[in-house]
């Protein structure tokens, strides 16, 4: 008995101080597995007197169930332990800041045009397109620029081989809507034109602005004004700006409108081919020759039209110091704005 007593001791000390459960399966094993010390005990009983037998088979029984009980509480101890560990492993600080996203925005010329929208909607314009790819006609002839006219060698025009081509400018977009209604009418036309030039102020392939004003009695003036004001609400503030006498077949008189160069504040630099000022713009009271063949009473009504170069506004809005820069797509130019 005392042996068994011993052995049960020790056993359950074994499974208080087992570490880990593997540890606590080799006490198990040890101490009441088919060759453990439990049932070598009893084997050494062989001999024993079946009077005495009753009483030591109940003996053993219980010593059993003590160690068992011994590795069962070890085992929910070591287990429960392990769980904490795991969980402390996986600890999330909630409070850290998050990855963020990479988040994309407008392009400065998206930018650009939805501003333009914006003030010629309010003034009741409407918003027009035009096409990309346009004819001689729309292109030139209609525009009172006939083949072999000096005017069409100021564009460096793209040919296509079947007598198709870029268009060079907006104002096609003119021709196609009086096609379709007639004056009074206000209108815009906005997209991409093409040339065969490239320099910091000139790329293949910009933005014009087309503007239509017909009606009775519309002045040279009606034209100052609303540039004036357009360039104000632009550009949120009074940058000097001229009226240039300058030539186009399809308006007269016209005149080009520069804007003080914002890269030198006028002083003259290398942007501004050091005269101080940026060339915006195009406009003047649309020709009777234009007019005339669409159907339009040139006595009574007139008005005037505009072509304004967005990427020219772009440039000096946000005083990028080459054209260029907007169409190559550099991440690290187009995250500044
Ligand atoms: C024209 O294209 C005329 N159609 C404008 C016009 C419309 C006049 C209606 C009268 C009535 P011009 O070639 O000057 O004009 O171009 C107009 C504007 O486009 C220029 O002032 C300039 O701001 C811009 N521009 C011209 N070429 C380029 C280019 N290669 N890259 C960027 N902007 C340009
Ligand atoms: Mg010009």
């Amino acid at each position: 008995m005392q042996k068994l007593n011993q052995i049960a001791e020790q056993a359950v000390l074994s499974a208080e101080q087992a570490v880990s459960l593997q540890q606590l399966d080799e006490v198990r094993i040890h101490y009441l597995g088919k060759k453990g010390q439990v049932t070598e005990f009893l084997k050494s009983l062989a001999n024993i007197s079946p009077e005495e037998r009753p009483l030591i088979g109940q003996s053993v029984n219980q010593a059993k169930e003590t160690i068992q009980e011994a590795i069962q509480k070890r085992l929910e101890e070591l287990k429960s332990a392990e769980l904490a560990k795991r969980l402390a492993g996986e600890t999330i600080d909630v409070t850290l800041p998050g990855r963020g996203h990479a988040e994309g925005h407008l392009h400065p010329i998206t930018r650009t045009i939805m501003r333009i929208e914006d003030y010629f909607t309010q003034l009741g314009f409407d918003i027009t397109g035009g096409q990309e790819i346009e004819n001689e006609y729309y292109n030139f002839d209609a525009l009172n620029i006939p083949a072999h006219h000096p005017a069409r060698a100021m564009h460096d025009t793209f040919y296509f081989e079947n007598g198709l081509l870029l268009r060079t400018h907006t104002s096609p977009g003119q021709i196609r809507y009086l096609e379709k209604k007639q004056p009074p009418v206000r209108m815009i036309a906005l997209g991409r034109v093409f040339r065969c030039e490239s320099d910091v102020t000139h790329t293949p392939m910009f933005h014009q602005l087309e503007g239509l004003c017909l009606d009775k009695n519309i002045c040279f003036s009606d034209l100052k004004g609303i540039l004036k004001d357009f360039l104000q609400f632009f550009f949120e503030d009074e940058l000097a700006m001229r009226f240039r006498p300058s030539y186009f077949p399809f308006t007269e008189p016209s005149a080009e409108v520069d804007m003080q160069c914002v890269m030198c504040k006028g002083k003259g630099c290398r942007i501004c081919k050091n005269t101080g000022w940026l060339e915006i713009l195009g406009c003047g009271m649309v020709h009777p020759s234009v007019l005339a063949p669409l159907g339009v009473d040139t006595d009574t009504i007139n008005g005037f039209a505009f072509g304004v170069g967005i990427d020219r506004l772009a440039m000096l809005r946000y005083q990028i110091n080459d054209l260029r820069l907007l169409f190559e797509n550099d991440i690290r130019f187009l995250q500044q704005f």
